[in-house]
């Protein structure tokens, strides 16, 4: 049986759950709320969301692949249809990038932008990366190695994604700080409690991020190089291309998820391998040790915690009746707790084979950066652990104050 938890209101029978997201007993250990909810109430209303939530893994799952539901639902009704508020003149910039946004997208136009953007996002641009990952690993680690310790997000774990996602476009590197700033304010609009200075900040940074990637377009229409960013300008299905707006969202949201959600799990892995005692050398003794202890930690500690999707049409699921143009709620995180799915849940178990966890979603619109994210945390964790040994938590880990991403503020590290 869970912990009741002090600040976790639960109504079982009503399926109604009260809870502070910005309460720091909550945003820190997640993990210790999904467990008491499963054994309780695994679909519930979240009253101060006024939204549904599932956390059942087979209800996540199922809802995620469900065409009944869907990222957008402009595409078959009108805002002044379903009471939306009109879109708003101070976030036009931030609404013109989301419009091509394969994230906020549904089919036919999902498939064909998905389609054009995955021929030039193959495999060969992502395998040649291996080296340079290790490579840039190395770099840094040289960089701290002989002070014996380290604050692990702001030497290590900020720098690699955002590196290796700017080479693949085409973006220099130098670009590095710059991106982290415009991608940081961009991804304010997804917090539950955001305020009108939060929107300013992410609206300025698209219209910044969104005129410096028209000039590299324009650029690589002159001059085309050997970068992700040719590729998606060249890319030709049953004679389509991208349109120019087009490839500034996919650029956009690729620099965006192409690194927050995989800085948030270096942090994550390392602190909860760390936290585990095992031993590293076993854990990473090979490729498919490392690969299963790299789910584990996917499983386990994932950075999104939530993704939401509109009800396209009438429809009951799980007993509760949804009404077209409801938001519902997927928390994979919690899915990725489901015992009926992952017995001993809250436990790390790398030799575990109960099947994949969802942090990477599911359905059509599962991560497209799923091969990259992996191939960098299957890279850089077995190198960070081999190279220095007796690394140990020097200072207890301070997780981000927000909710659905996961991550941690510092990671202070000695060895
Ligand atoms: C550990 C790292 C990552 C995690 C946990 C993660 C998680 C996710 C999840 C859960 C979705 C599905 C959203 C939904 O169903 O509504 C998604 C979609 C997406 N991700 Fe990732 N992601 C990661 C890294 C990356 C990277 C490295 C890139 C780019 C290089 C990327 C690009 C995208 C894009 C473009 C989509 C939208 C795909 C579509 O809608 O068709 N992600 N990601």
């Amino acid at each position: 049986m869970a912990e009741p938890l002090s600040f976790l209101h639960v109504d079982a029978e009503h399926r109604r759950v009260s809870l502070d997201a910005r309460d720091p007993a909550f945003y820190r250990n997640p993990n210790a709320v999904y467990a008491a909810l499963h054994a309780r109430c695994p679909t519930f209303f979240w009253e101060e969301q006024r939204q549904w939530f599932f956390t059942g893994y087979d209800l996540v799952n199922g809802l995620l692949r469900d065409r009944r539901f869907g990222r957008q639902i402009l595409h078959i009704a009108s805002a002044e249809d379903l009471g939306l508020p009109e879109p708003q003149a101070h976030l036009q910039n931030f609404d013109l990038a989301e419009r091509f946004s394969l994230l906020e997208l549904e089919p036919p136009e999902h498939t064909r932008l998905r389609t054009l953007v995955n021929r030039a996002f193959v495999s060969r641009h992502i395998e040649r990366l291996r080296p340079e990952i290790a490579a840039l690993a190395d770099r840094l680690i040289d960089g701290f190695e002989k002070d014996g310790q380290t604050e692990l997000l702001s030497s290590f774990a900020d720098i690699i994604p955002v590196t290796m996602i700017a080479r693949m476009i085409g973006i220099p590197e130098e670009m590095g700080p710059q991106l982290l700033a415009w991608s940081h304010d961009y991804v304010g609009m997804y917090m539950f409690k955001r305020t009108r200075a939060d929107e300013l900040a992410a609206d300025r940074a698209t219209r910044e991020f969104a005129d410096y990637v028209k000039g590299l377009i324009a650029e690589r229409r002159r001059a085309p190089q050997d970068d992700l960013l040719s590729q998606m300008i060249h890319t030709e299905h049953k004679g389509q291309f991208l349109t120019e707006e087009e490839l500034v969202s996919t650029t956009i949201v690729l620099l965006n998820a192409g690194h927050e959600a995989t800085v948030h799990q270096i942090g994550n892995s390392v602190r909860v391998i760390l936290d585990s005692g095992l031993d590293p050398a076993a854990l990473f003794r090979d490729e498919t040790a490392t690969e299963t202890t790299v789910e584990e930690t996917l499983r386990i500690c994932a950075p999104v915690h939530i993704f939401q999707r509109w009800a396209l049409e009438d429809v009951e699921v799980d007993g509760v009746r949804l009404k077209r143009g409801d938001k519902i709620n997927l928390m994979l995180a919690a899915a990725n707790l489901d015992p009926a799915r992952f017995p001993d849940p809250l436990a790390f178990k790398p030799e575990r084979r109960d099947g994949a966890n969802l942090s990477f979603g599911a359905g059509i619109h599962f991560c497209i950066g799923a091969p990259l994210a992996r191939l960098e945390l299957n890279t850089v964790l077995p190198l960070l652990f081999r190279r220095l040994p007796g690394m140990r938590v020097a200072a207890p880990p301070r997780v981000k104050d927000v909710y659905q991403f996961h991550g941690l503020e510092r990671l202070d590290l000695a060895w």
